[in-house]
């Protein structure tokens, strides 16, 4: 939204005097730039790097970082700058570092060549600093070697006017360039990923010594700007709610919103009986002891388990749960008016930057821009009639970032370190009818084992995900000298830095065992274990 970034730059990011700007042409890693510029201590946005000039409007970047994409500058449709973007670079004063097809659509739009390189050259390569003296390596990095991670097919040939190579791959390719005049700069390499292990000291240098920023941006400035922006918001007999699941993002929203206007938060946490085992009674009591939030429990599992009698698709499902949770909201704000004398104007949402980013989408998927912004799933939307502003806190930060600022709210460890649990809740783990039999409270057992064991080998803040999908076969097995016929169960473990990509977790030999035995021996109706061992992709995290 490259709008919304422009409105919703805090002012703790000052008039965007160190602000860095990413323009995204589509690579898989552009939000790690941005995240490795904060890690700087560096206000980033990233916004859709084909995104019409009009909504930078306002922002007056230090730097701008245009990043790598999948595509050929070459390829009809493949995204271009938004019109005029290089007056307003040089307007705002900003350097301009393009990153693999962010350097090659720099090049070709200065009047380079790029072509189909004769080299492609992916993965670990090898680069040598060939210029005496660079902006990008200084004085000191002259003739030196280093391992970058390289992706590309196309390469420049050839520079356009005012253009030095300062670096080359050992194959010869065009590794680095720049106009120190104009203040542009190129890395044909990714910088951002830890295959680059000296990527993340070559941003440090271009953005403090070459752009001269000051890493200014604070968590705890980014805190006391909410709470002032929240202030200032909501008025002073006025009324806010908010849906707690129990999970990181929302338990944070809420207690920032709390330290803002008190008890006129008025926070909801609802048991759609798909929750884990013992997760109402869990989450109430931290809710109340460790953050002295105050909270309503509404008991609707009859409500949803209900309406989800018989139904089989994934998708009509997550409908219907989508649907009951705006149910049960709706009456919680309408007993809530009843009961203050108020319709409360405001809703608090735990929505994160990479759910309102802009990607760029690939050329020719016919997808703009406004069509790639996840829509916010936090309590499946929100009823139209309720009218209710939203205040959400956190819309600029990442997950890390949000576990950060939790843990100056001081909200506990146990909240902030929680795997993340999606909100139609065990309903997506039992594959097909989550009423069958005794799934789900099988399910809960399977589970509260498995992520109890993993606990218990000090691996969970390993592990990014765990949990176990109860699927809707029977098997034969053989328990105590008797033939069983009973349900199999799916153990499910991933690392991953965001959810959109993941890899599976390779326990050991005797952890496995031990959990297997754990299971069969103290779950009635499961006989066989299995673990899935597939990546996403092609596979997602959850099944369903
Ligand atoms: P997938 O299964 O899409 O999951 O690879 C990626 C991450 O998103 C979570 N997830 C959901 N979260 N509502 C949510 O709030 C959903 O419908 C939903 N589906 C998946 C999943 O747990 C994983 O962390």
């Amino acid at each position: 939204m490259g709008s919304a970034a422009a409105s919703t730059l805090p002012a703790s990011a000052g008039s965007g005097e160190n602000l860095v700007l990413i323009l995204d042409y589509g690579s898989q890693y552009t939000h790690l730039i941005t995240r490795r510029v904060r890690q700087l201590g560096v206000l980033s946005l990233c916004v859709s790097g084909t995104a019409p000039l009009s909504s930078l409007e306002g922002l007056r970047p230090r730097a701008v970082v245009l990043s790598g994409g999948p595509h050929s500058v070459h390829a009809p449709g493949a995204p271009a700058f938004p019109e005029g973007f290089l007056d307003f670079a040089a307007g705002a004063g900003a350097h301009v570092l393009g990153v693999c097809y962010g350097m090659q659509l720099l090049v070709q739009s200065l009047g380079g060549a790029v072509e189909p390189g004769q080299r492609q050259e992916y993965g670990k390569m090898e680069v040598q600093v060939t210029a005496p003296s660079s902006a990008l390596y200084g004085e000191a990095g002259a003739g030196k070697r280093q391992t970058v991670w390289m992706s590309h097919g196309d390469e420049v040939v050839r520079m356009p006017e005012g253009f030095e190579v300062v670096a080359r791959s050992v194959q010869g390719a065009v590794a680095a360039i720049e106009n120190r005049e104009r203040r542009f700069y190129g890395l044909q390499y990714h910088p951002e990923v830890t295959h680059s292990p000296e990527g993340m000291e070559t941003l440090r240098h271009f953005l403090f010594d070459v752009c001269g920023i000051k890493a200014d941006w604070k968590m705890q400035d980014v805190l006391d700007e909410e709470i002032k922006t929240i202030q200032s918001m909501v008025g002073p007999d006025e009324h806010v709610i908010c849906a707690l699941s129990g999970g990181v993002d929302s338990t944070v929203a809420a207690t920032l919103v709390h330290k803002a206007i008190g008890d006129r938060l008025h926070c909801v946490f609802v048991d759609n009986g798909l929750l884990r085992y013992k997760e109402r009674e869990r989450v109430m009591s931290t809710f109340e002891s460790d953050l002295h939030l105050p909270v309503t429990c509404v008991d609707a599992s009859e409500q949803f388990l209900s309406k989800l009698k018989g139904v089989e698709d994934p998708e009509q499902k997550r409908k219907i749960i989508g649907r009951e949770f705006i149910a049960v909201f709706d009456d919680f704000a309408h007993k809530l008016e009843q009961k203050i004398g108020k319709r409360p104007e405001y809703l608090v949402q735990g929505t994160l930057y990479p759910d309102v980013i802009e990607s760029c989408p690939p050329p020719g998927s016919g997808r703009t821009h406004s069509h790639t912004i996840k829509s916010h799933h936090n309590v499946g939307g929100l009823p139209k009639d309720m009218k209710l502003k939203l205040i959400e806190p956190l819309k600029l930060l990442f997950k890390d970032e949000v576990r950060k600022l939790g843990s100056i709210l001081n909200v506990p460890d146990s909240f902030l370190k929680r795997h993340p649990f999606p909100g139609p809740g065990l309903a997506v783990r039992v594959l097909g009818d989550v009423t069958q039999g005794n799934a789900l409270e099988v399910l809960r057992q399977v589970d509260e084992i498995f992520v109890q064991a993993i606990k218990d080998a000090g691996l969970y803040d390993k592990i990014w995900q765990a949990f176990a999908v109860f699927l809707p076969v029977q098997t034969v097995g053989v328990q105590g000298d008797q033939r069983t016929h009973s349900n199999a169960v799916v153990l499910r473990a991933i690392t991953s830095e965001d959810g959109m990509t993941a890899d599976w977790y390779y326990f050991g030999h005797e952890f496995l065992v031990d959990v297997v035995n754990k299971i069969c021996n103290n779950v009635r109706g499961i006989n066989r274990v299995c673990q899935d061992i597939t990546s996403k992709p092609p596979a997602t995290v959850e099944w369903e």
